[in-house]
């Protein structure tokens, strides 16, 4: 975290488990996140068409494990966006579920840097994240 710099969000006891923080840092809207006592940040923009993604509902998700059989996955951790429903993992940054990754042609070429490789299928969109940390009872953002 040496190269980036400390920006104090808020006392951890303002943020607990479950609820989410936003924060403007250097003119970047930022989501602070507690998910089960651990704290996540991400850049409050969507890189499909670059909605405030950090205002989306956050849930959990389904998972087939078995011809028969659904289970219920990371409960409090998918954040949707609230334009087209995009799922992202707040934990890593990484995409769930991405309905234009089987409908290319429609795919927002110019949103994101790597728009090319998700279009030909090779690599998923995800958002930027940024270590959080508590310094002394204070949640502090690493931009
Ligand atoms: S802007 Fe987020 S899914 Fe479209």
């Amino acid at each position: 975290m040496s190269d980036r710099t400390p920006h104090v969000v808020c006392p951890a006891r303002e943020l607990p488990p479950g609820e989410r923080r936003l924060v403007e840092i250097d003119g970047r809207s930022i989501g602070v996140f507690n998910v089960d006592g651990e704290y996540y940040a991400l850049t409050n923009v969507c890189p499909h068409q670059r909605a405030p993604l950090c205002a989306g509902t956050l849930t959990g998700t389904t998972r087939a494990t078995s011809v028969d059989d659904i289970e219920w996955e990371r409960d409090g951790r998918v954040l949707t966006c609230p334009w087209h429903g995009w799922e992202f993992d707040v934990t890593t940054g990484e995409t769930v579920f991405n309905p234009h990754r089987w409908s290319v042609s429609t795919y927002e070429t110019d949103v994101i840097v790597n728009a090319e490789a998700v279009a030909a299928g090779e690599a998923q969109p995800a958002i930027e994240t940024h270590p959080v940390d508590i310094d002394d009872g204070v949640v502090v953002v690493y931009v």
